[in-house]
C-alpha cells in the first residue's frame, strides 16, 4: 500500500507543479485532498491492514503524503497569485515617458494684461503705484470724498456692507470699497506733495452680472497733487495716456459732468478710428474738501484725479462682447488674448 501511496503522491505533486492557473490549483485541491479525494482513499484502506504497527506506519505515510501535497498546493497557489499580481501591475502601468513634452506655457489673464499695461503707461509718465484695502470704512469710501452720510450720491453706489465693526467704530460702517477713490485719501495722508500716483484694484458693487456689469470689477484711480495744477494738466495727461494705451490714432475729449469729489468734474471719452466716442471714466479737479480730508492745504496745493474701469478698457481693446466671458475661466476664451 505504501508503494501505491508513494506513486499517487508523486503523481499528485507533478500535477500540482503543472497547474497553470489558480483555478487549476483549486480543482486539484478538491481532487487530491478532499474527503472523497484520491489520497483520502488511502486512509479508508488503513482499516484493512492486519497489524497495529502496519496501520501506524501506513497512517503516518498517508498523513505525510497529504501534508506534502497540501504544502505543494499552497506554494503553487502563492506563485500563481504573485504572477497574476505582477501581470496586473504591468498591464495597468502608465507610460509617463509619453508626456516628456514641456507643459504648455500660460500667460497673464486679459484683465491682468490691461492692468499691467496701464501701470506701465503711468509709470512711464512718472507716476507711482499705490494701493489701499478692499475692505474700507465708509469714511474713506464716502465721507472723505465729500459724500457725507445721507448724500444722494451714496445711493448711486450699490454698496456691499461687511458684518464687522472697526476698532472704535460703530456697526454698519465697514464695506467693500465701491471704487478705488478712497486710495486718493490714503495716498494724501501717507505722502507729502508732489503726489503723482495711480491705484489699480478690485472694487465691489451689489450688481447682477450682465454683459456690461460684474459685481466685482477693477478700476484704476489717478491722483496728482502739486503746486499750480490746472485742468489743462488733466486734459493733457488724459490725452497722453490715451495715445500711449490705445495708439496714436485714438483721440480723447472731456465732457462736463458731476462727481462730489471733484470740482469741476468731467467725463472723458475716447474716439476710436471708426469715429465712435466711448465713455471711459470720470475725472476732475480735486475738491478742496477732499484735499483737506487728506491733510492737504487747498490754498497751497491743487490737484486732479481720474478713475476708470480696467475691465472696460480690456473689453474695448479686444472688442469683447460680454464682460462675463472674462470671468468664466473658459480656456477657449482666455487663450485668445
Ligand atoms: N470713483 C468714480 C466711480 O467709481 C470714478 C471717478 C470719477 C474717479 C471722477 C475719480 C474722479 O477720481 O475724479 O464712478
Amino acid at each position: 500500500m505504501i508503494e501505491d501511496l508513494n506513486v499517487a503522491r508523486d503523481a499528485a505533486l507533478a500535477d500540482v507543479a503543472a497547474a497553470a492557473s489558480l483555478d487549476d490549483v483549486a480543482a486539484l485541491d478538491a481532487r487530491l485532498l478532499g474527503k472523497k479525494g484520491e489520497l483520502a482513499a488511502f486512509k479508508r484502506q488503513l482499516g484493512s491492514l492486519a497489524s497495529v504497527d502496519e496501520r501506524k506506519a501506513a497512517g503516518a505515510a498517508v498523513n505525510e503524503a497529504l501534508a506534502a501535497v497540501s504544502v505543494a498546493l499552497d506554494e503553487r497557489r502563492a506563485e500563481l497569485a504573485a504572477a497574476a499580481r505582477s501581470a496586473a501591475v504591468e498591464s495597468e502601468r502608465l507610460d509617463l515617458t509619453e508626456f516628456t513634452a514641456r507643459p504648455a506655457r500660460g500667460h497673464a489673464h486679459v484683465v491682468t494684461q490691461a492692468w499691467e499695461r496701464l501701470e506701465d503707461v503711468f509709470i512711464g509718465l512718472g507716476y507711482q503705484v499705490a494701493e489701499g484695502p478692499e475692505v474700507e470704512t465708509d469714511w474713506f469710501n464716502f465721507e472723505a470724498l465729500n459724500m457725507a452720510d445721507g448724500h444722494p450720491a451714496r445711493g448711486e453706489f450699490d454698496t456691499l456692507f461687511v458684518d464687522h465693526v472697526a476698532p472704535g467704530g460703530t456697526p454698519g460702517h465697514t464695506l467693500l470699497r465701491t471704487h478705488t477713490s478712497p486710495v486718493q485719501i490714503r495716498a494724501m495722508q501717507a505722502m507729502e506733495p508732489p503726489i503723482y500716483i495711480v491705484a489699480p484694484g478690485r472694487v465691489f458693487r451689489r450688481d447682477t452680472p450682465d454683459a456690461t456689469h460684474m459685481p466685482v470689477f477693477h478700476q484704476i484711480e489717478g491722483l496728482v497733487v502739486d503746486r499750480g495744477i490746472t485742468m489743462a494738466h488733466l486734459a493733457g495727461t488724459i490725452e497722453a495716456f490715451t495715445k500711449a494705451f490705445f495708439g496714436g490714432n485714438v483721440e480723447s475729449r472731456l465732457r462736463p459732468s458731476y462727481f462730489p469729489f471733484t470740482e469741476p468734474s468731467a467725463e472723458f471719452d475716447i474716439r476710436r478710428p471708426n469715429g465712435d466716442w466711448l465713455e471711459l471714466g470720470g475725472c476732475g479737479m480735486v475738491h478742496p474738501a477732499v484735499l483737506r480730508a487728506g491733510g492737504i492745504d487747498p490754498e497751497e496745493y491743487t490737484g486732479f484725479a481720474f478713475g476708470f474701469g480696467i475691465d472696460r478698457m480690456a473689453v474695448m481693446r479686444h472688442q469683447i462682447a460680454d464682460i462675463r466671458d472674462m470671468y468664466t475661466n473658459d480656456l477657449r476664451f482666455v487663450e485668445q488674448f
